[in-house]
């Protein structure tokens, strides 16, 4: 029945995860469409350039930190009992600086850096870092076990997970949210989610204007830093971050960073790329352990990530859309930011109820 057709459009951690957790539910028939997929690189497809890792973020009442709370269970499962999966436990150290309040990163980790924060009975090991623990140049630091999940094998594994619960998967470009459902395997479809990310401001229909770039830039080192670390800010400006994290399974070490507001440059800046190692270098010494010098770092590439942020959060909401043909109902899910990982099963379980509300909803009255 055409009812329970679902077409989800896009490949990022949010399209993918919201994809296999719809597929438990086997009256629901679901074609993933996108037009990147795990495996590419590009600039629009923010997931294979994260991290990524797990620190909470989400501010008091909101969506994100429900969110975040819903998602910790999944990936700590996942990383306990599925190896295959690509995510290691790491323990997570964070410093705060005082003159970080109020710049761009200083805003994003306000609630990260806190030293009695609402995530710390959610996340394990959650400790007070003593004085003599800091890096010089910090206030204040807080440790707690996270993960660090490889992304280039987690995203061919959340697809492998969706083919084995009988998702189709197509690649393909959606011009206009109208199109959505002639890409179902079976050419119609009720339901479409849309896990678009960036690019829901630029796709035709109902744009959303309040989607903007907050561009990441990273680099990728064989170098084991033992733990991860991140700071609330650095001093080269505003926008620019220290995070370090190993990925699982060989994956290297990823270094941050920046979060610049509306730029969608996708080319590699250098001299950027000098600060990202040398902050790193400088609060992490034993990712350089014989010389403490940038040299040692070796390189396997840097790269650059466009976060899909969105002025209000994020978007999870349902909204009927009348089409030439039919009305169409549009299950939002974007505007993720620098968050995707840590938010995805909240997100995903969210837009579940939506869609099981709709279908349910249009299925004829059982006869008694
Ligand atoms: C440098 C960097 C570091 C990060 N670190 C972390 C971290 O440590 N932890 C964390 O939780 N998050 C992190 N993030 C954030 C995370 O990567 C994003 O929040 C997440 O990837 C967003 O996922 P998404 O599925 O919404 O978007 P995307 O991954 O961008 O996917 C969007 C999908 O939609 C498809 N699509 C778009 N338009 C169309 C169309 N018209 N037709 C068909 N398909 C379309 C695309 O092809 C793509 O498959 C980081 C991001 C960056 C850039
Ligand atoms: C979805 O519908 C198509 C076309 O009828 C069918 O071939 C496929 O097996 C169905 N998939 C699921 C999971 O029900
Ligand atoms: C996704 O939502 C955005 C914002 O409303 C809109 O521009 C875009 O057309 C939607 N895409 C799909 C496939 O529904």
């Amino acid at each position: 029945m055409s009812q329970n057709n679902v077409v989800v459009v896009g490949a990022g951690v949010i399209g993918l995860t919201t994809a296999l957790v719809l597929s438990k539910h086997k009256n629901l028939n679901i074609t993933l469409v996108s037009k990147h997929m795990p495996g590419d690189y590009d600039i629009e497809y923010a997931s294979p350039w994260a991290g990524a890792n797990f620190m909470p973020v989400g501010k008091e009442g909101s969506k994100l930190r429900a969110f975040e709370r819903a998602t910790w269970p999944e990936i700590d499962r996942i990383c306990r009992d599925i190896p295959e999966a690509g995510i290691h436990y790491q323990e997570c150290k964070v410093y705060g600086r005082k003159k970080d309040e109020g710049t761009a990163v200083g805003i994003w980790f306000q609630e990260l850096i806190k030293e009695d924060p609402w995530f710390k009975d959610l996340m394990p090991e959650f400790k007070i870092l003593d004085k003599s623990e800091l890096p010089p140049s910090c206030n204040t630091g807080t440790s707690f076990k996270s993960v660090c999940i490889n992304t280039a094998i987690y995203l061919p594994w959340l697809l492998g997970q969706c083919l084995k619960n009988n998702v189709a998967i197509k690649r393909g470009i959606i011009n206009h949210i109208s199109e959505a459902p002639s890409h179902h395997t079976t050419g119609t479809a009720s339901v479409v989610i849309n896990c678009t990310g960036l690019m829901a401001s630029k796709l035709g229909g109902v744009m959303d204007t309040t989607v903007y770039p907050g561009r990441g830039q990273i680099a990728i080192v064989r170098n084991e830093p033992g733990a991860m670390h991140t700071t609330s800010g650095t001093d080269d400006g505003p926008e620019e971050a220290m995070y370090i994290m190993q990925r699982a399974a060989g994956g290297g070490t990823i270094i941050g960073g920046c979060l610049q507001h509306g730029n969608w440059d996708s080319q590699v800046d250098p001299s950027l790329a000098n600060r990202i190692l040398q902050r790193a270098v400088d609060i992490c010494p034993s990712l350089a352990p014989k010389t403490g010098k940038v040299t040692e770092l070796s390189i396997i590439r840097h790269g650059v990530g466009l976060r899909p942020m969105r002025e209000d959060g994020i978007r999870v909401e349902k909204e009927l859309i009348g089409t030439r043909d039919q009305d169409l109902w549009v299950v939002h899910g974007y505007g993720h930011a620098g968050y995707g990982y840590q938010s995805s099963f909240g997100s995903a379980f969210a837009m579940e109820e939506l869609v099981l509300g709709i279908v349910n909803k249009n299925a004829p009255k059982a006869k008694l």
